[in-house]
């Protein structure tokens, strides 16, 4: 875990520029813009409280923000929060370090929790389910991406990718990657994924799929592989895209339904929770104190650190 944790660290500084911004790797930027636009569809519209589980570097929150009226980040990266924080610090209200398998928040604290490319790289993906089962309000929205492995581009990937992409720096058309791409990661099919959902407790109602690529038009030409994929991702719903989608987004439900009157969040306080076992904090001169097991919690520069 803490080697998972100095990678991101270390790619926290170009992680942005190198999946968000144009110009730098021209396929994942599409991809990541793709997989955004899928997120945007599974969204609701208005809700109180929503959280950013592995936010990196905040991408996501300012389409939470507009959703929501008190908004939470939280990764178990410094570094990336840091970041998250420098470029959408005035639209979220609070960063927290966190790990998604032991979730510092209350039980039943959240209206919408997000989970986008994380999964894939935890060791227990599962307990980050039940984890997600626990925070969600009875009927509560989450929506999760993950890498598809159906994807015949993924396996064709696995095969050829570090030829093509060395290829690809030689000639001068690549840049270098960060660490966390080249890191094992789990792939789910729509099937795998929406078991564990369940297993979690979790009612898979939608699935979207994004980045469509076919195999080897990546290796020959950019360009031809974009257009490919961009006139491919106009068509949104038949099985056969689970063949050539990258990835998939799923949004998911805790059953049930919440009572009406439930109490706008005005502070973390009232929603964070000590991740040992799960109970309310008080603000301490440390930080904050668990009110059972007394753990104290620092909070450094306004970033709580209970990951
Ligand atoms: C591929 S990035 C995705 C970032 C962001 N969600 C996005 O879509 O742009 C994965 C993020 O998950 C975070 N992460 C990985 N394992 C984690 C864990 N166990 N707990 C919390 N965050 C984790 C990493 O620090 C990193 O910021
Ligand atoms: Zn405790």
């Amino acid at each position: 875990m803490l080697r998972r944790k100095e990678m991101f660290d270390a790619d926290a500084r170009d992680y942005h520029e190198y999946k968000y911004t144009e110009l730098v790797g021209q396929l994942d930027c599409h991809s990541f813009a793709s997989r955004q636009e899928r997120v945007l569809r599974l969204l609701p519209d208005r809700v109180d409280t929503a959280v950013d589980i592995g936010c990196g570097s905040g991408a996501y929150l300012p389409l939470l923000a507009r959703r929501s009226q008190f908004l939470v980040a939280m990764d178990f990266s410094r570094e990336m929060l840091k970041q998250s924080r420098a470029s959408y610090g005035e639209v979220c209200d609070q960063f927290v370090e966190g790990d998604a398998m032991r979730l510092p928040l209350r039980e039943q604290c959240m209206d919408l929790l997000i989970c986008i490319g994380v999964l894939e790289y935890l060791p227990d993906p599962l307990a980050c389910l039940r984890e997600v089962h626990r925070v969600l309000r009875p009927g509560a929205t989450a929506v999760l991406s993950v890498p598809n492995s159906q994807s015949l581009w993924r396996l064709f990937e696995q095969c050829v990718g570090p030829i093509t992409r060395r290829c690809r720096r030689l000639v001068g058309k690549g840049h270098e990657g960060l660490g966390m791409d080249a890191a094992r990661r789990t792939l789910f099919s729509v099937r795998s994924i929406g078991t564990l959902a369940e297993q979690a407790g979790l009612h898979v109602r939608d699935v979207e799929y994004y980045n469509y690529r076919l195999p080897c038009l990546g290796g020959l030409s950019t360009t031809m592989s974009l257009g490919v994929t961009r006139r491919l991702e106009r068509l949104r719903k038949g099985r056969w895209m689970r063949w050539v989608s990258g990835g998939l987004v799923i949004q998911c439900r805790r059953p049930g339904t919440s009572p009406e009157e439930a109490p706008l969040t005005r502070n973390c306080i009232e929603i964070l929770a000590c991740p040992a076992d799960k109970s309310p904090l008080t603000q301490s001169r440390a930080g904050m104190t668990c009110s059972t097991c007394g753990r104290e919690y620092a909070v450094d520069d306004g970033l709580p650190a209970m990951a």
